[in-house]
Parts: C-alpha cells; sequence; structure tokens
C-alpha cells in the first residue's frame, strides 16, 4: 500500500457510544482517512469494547477505511467474522498468537488486508519471518488497553526499526503507530517513519476535530 500523504485514522474507542451512527458519519465529515476499530476481549488487555456486531452495523453508515485492530487472545478464531463484518483490514497482536503465519493466511485468502501489531516491550525484530505477507506493521507506543495515555518515550527508535525493516523486506508495507499520538507529538513521530497515525483522544476530544485530523497530518 504506497503512501503518499499520512493517513489519519481516528480510533472510535475515544468516540461516545452512545452516538456511534453520528459519530461514524462524523469522521468523513472531519476529513479523516480510516476508521480504527479497537477490539477488546477483556482477556489479552484488561478492556472490554465490542465485536462483530458494531462493525456490521456501522459499515453502511462509512465509505473509510474500516481498520481493525483486535486486542484479543488467540485472534485465528475469529479474524474471519471480522472480516466478513467489513473489516478492510485485520491486525492481531504478535503476542496473542500461535499460529502468526495461519491467522495470517486466513485474513489474506479472505481478501482482506493484514496487520501485525507489537506491544511496547516486544522487539521489533520479531515481526521480521512475517514481513513478506504483511500490509501495516502496527506500533505500539502506549500499552495497549485505554485511550488517553501518554505516549512512551523511546519510541521513536522502534518506530525507525520498524521503518527500516519495512524498507527493507516489505515495501508493501506501512507502519502504523498507535497510543498517545498527539499534535505535539504528530510531526517527530511522522519524521520517525510513521505512515498511518491511529488517534483517540487527540481527535475526539478536541475542540475542532477537522482542526485537529489537519494539525495531525501535518
Ligand atoms: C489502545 C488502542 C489505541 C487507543 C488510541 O489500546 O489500541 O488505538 O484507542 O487512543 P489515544 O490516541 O487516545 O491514545
Ligand atoms: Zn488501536
Amino acid at each position: 500500500m504506497p503512501m503518499s500523504k499520512t493517513i489519519i485514522a481516528p480510533s472510535i474507542l475515544s468516540a461516545n457510544f452512545a452516538d456511534m451512527g453520528k459519530e461514524i458519519k462524523n469522521l468523513s465529515e472531519i476529513g479523516a482517512d480510516w476508521v480504527h476499530l479497537d477490539v477488546m476481549d477483556g482477556m489479552f488487555v484488561p478492556n472490554l469494547t465490542f465485536g462483530f456486531k458494531m462493525i456490521k452495523d456501522i459499515r453502511p453508515l462509512s465509505k473509510l477505511f474500516f481498520d481493525a485492530h483486535l486486542m484479543i487472545a488467540q485472534p485465528k478464531r475469529y479474524v474471519k467474522r471480522f472480516i466478513e463484518s467489513g473489516a478492510d483490514l485485520v491486525s492481531f497482536h504478535y503476542e496473542a498468537e500461535d499460529d502468526i503465519d495461519g491467522t495470517l493466511d486466513i485474513i489474506k485468502n479472505a481478501g482482506c488486508k493484514c496487520g501485525l501489531a507489537i506491544n511496547p516491550d516486544t522487539d521489533v525484530n520479531v515481526i521480521k519471518p512475517y514481513l513478506s505477507k504483511l500490509d501495516l506493521i502496527l506500533v505500539m507506543t502506549v500499552f495497549p488497553g485505554f485511550g488517553g495515555q501518554k505516549f512512551i518515550d523511546g519510541s521513536l527508535d522502534r518506530i525507525n526499526k520498524a521503518k527500516a525493516l519495512r524498507d527493507e523486506y516489505a515495501p508493501q508495507a506501512v507502519v502504523e503507530i498507535d497510543g498517545g499520538v498527539n499534535v505535539a507529538n504528530a510531526r517527530s513521530i511522522i519524521q520517525a517513519g510513521a505512515d498511518v497515525l491511529v488517534a483517540g483522544n487527540a481527535v475526539f476530544g478536541a475542540a475542532d476535530r477537522a482542526v485537529a485530523v489537519k494539525q495531525l497530518r501535518g
């Protein structure tokens, strides 16, 4: 997926769940590129959000790219159902799945884009064996589970490393950064090598969401 401009992917974890339909439609109005869907199971992360039905119900409301981030244990069991619900890309955690190759194959064989996510304390090099299959490398810059956390210091080096691995082994893939991204640190994150910025609080908590999206894109 070659990228020309930085992709902004607001995370609906920070949206008002009581008005989700309106929030999803608003993302197109404010100039977002993707919709970042944070699926949590209360097992892999200490929080619960939503599942297939939410994605199925909001799919008809938006033409934006649905970027599903599965923070669930043993995601191989469910990736197909997220694709059937309307995800355009499904990423899952390296730390959550024993059969990474098999899970990536299921996603790709279903005609969907695939991504592999790594936690802040996971060595970036673990993704090497899978790079040829990836459309997206998701570098977590907070420990997953909650929006509104602080960008972990030292993450810029990890972004550099992920970009270097992508440049050498996976030119088809994009580098996505997720957690604590805001208008103050976005430029340095992009300069470090990010193609896609996930932003929950920085967008949904902004006084003017369209301005926030523009400022994040730089
Ligand atoms: C955290 C999620 C992130 C989070 C981002 O587990 O994966 O996508 O919602 O929210 P902010 O941008 O507020 O850190
Ligand atoms: Zn996420």
